[in-house]
């Protein structure tokens, strides 16, 4: 039986830290604010953002609640989403997804100025992430070193989308290599898949993207040192599917009809081969969550270290 790999106490160690850091924050009487933006009432949406403001109060992190109808115009998401930009009591923006059907995702989201854009997902993000240009806080403590960018110009600073972000945090608590490993990712979506390809590459990972369209999954599979699943198909990942000795990372939130969330992979015999895994739920999840956070109080920092450059938080 595989080791587990536990989101829960990474997360608590980032969200203590965090608090730690709202806390120096506020002595300079600077409050942080997170905003959350849902449009209509999809259920898996409306959890995630009553648990991310609870998560928040917990921190010391303001929650701005943000709620349109399901029958919004673009305009007026427009609207919300440009009187937030100019919002000082507010670091980051957190867009729930989907936006109704009729609602052009893109268009919004792009509309998050990039230093707000905590979750990571509008075209300047992407495109710094994928320029190398922001890779760097993969590699110094989540960005903690922020001192020693000072001389780096403030237009290359944005933020790493939370889920990825998160899988390369977890796997480096628990110690393991990425370099020179064979990381396969099976999804390709601008969320998970792709963004994890990148930061992949950027740590030196050999990777391999898999999708609908692969022909013969589990070809790719077994021979991945690193496995990451972010499909949405509960199940997929077989115990055939593995190597042995692999490490296993399960994105996937599924819920079955029973009730019970699981994730992309086929836990118990996948277990059994892999020398490390994550469990869903308490695996990528609760570490997406405070990445999250993380990134709402670096907004907040740099946003003082450029306004204010002699401040030292
Ligand atoms: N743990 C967390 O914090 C967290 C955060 C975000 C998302 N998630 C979960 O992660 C999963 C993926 O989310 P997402 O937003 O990336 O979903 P998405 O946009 O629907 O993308 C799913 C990806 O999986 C691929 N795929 C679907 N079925 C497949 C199959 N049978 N074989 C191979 N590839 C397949 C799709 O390929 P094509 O591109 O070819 O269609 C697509 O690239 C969901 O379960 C979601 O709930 C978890």
């Amino acid at each position: 039986m595989g080791n587990i790999l536990d989101g829960k106490k990474l997360a608590e160690e980032i969200k203590s830290d965090v608090k730690k850091e709202v806390e120096a924050l506020n002595k300079f009487g600077i409050d942080v604010g997170l905003a959350l933006l849902l449009v209509g009432d999809n259920p898996a949406s409306l959890q995630y953002f009553k648990t991310t403001v609870g998560t928040c109060r917990k921190v010391g992190i303001t929650a701005y609640e943000y709620r349109l109808p399901r029958t919004a115009t673009l305009n007026e998401i427009l609207n919300t989403v440009h009187s937030i930009n100019g919002d000082e009591r507010i670091s980051g923006l957190l867009l729930l997804m989907p936006l109704p059907v009729h609602i052009n995702a893109r268009r919004v989201i792009n509309s998050i100025v990039p230093e707000k854009d905590v979750d990571g997902l509008g075209a300047i993000s992407v495109g710094r992430l994928a320029a190398d240009e922001s890779t760097f806080q993969l590699f110094k403590g989540g960005g903690k070193d922020l001192h020693q960018y000072f001389k780096l110009l403030p237009s290359i600073w944005s933020f790493l989308p939370c889920t990825p972000y998160g899988v390369i945090r977890l796997l480096e608590h628990h110690k393991i290599e990425i370099k020179g490993k064979h990381a396969v990712i099976i999804g390709k979506s601008l969320a998970v898949g792709k963004p994890l390809s990148l930061m992949f590459l950027a740590k030196e990972a050999t990777v391999t993207v898999c999708h609908r369209e692969t022909q013969n999954l589990a070809h790719f599979t077994r021979q991945a040192d690193i496995l990451c699943s972010a499909t949405g198909k509960a199940g997929l990942i077989r115990g055939t599917m593995v190597k042995k000795g692999a490490i296993v990372v399960d994105i996937g939130i599924n819920m079955l009809k029973n009730g019970t969330i699981t994730g992309d992979v086929d836990f118990k015999p996948v277990a059994e081969k892999a020398s490390m895994i994550t469990p869903v739920p308490g695996g990528v999840g609760p570490v997406t969550i405070a990445m999250l956070l993380e990134n709402t109080v670096r907004s907040a920092q740099r946003n003082e270290i450029i306004k204010s450059p002699l401040m030292i938080v």
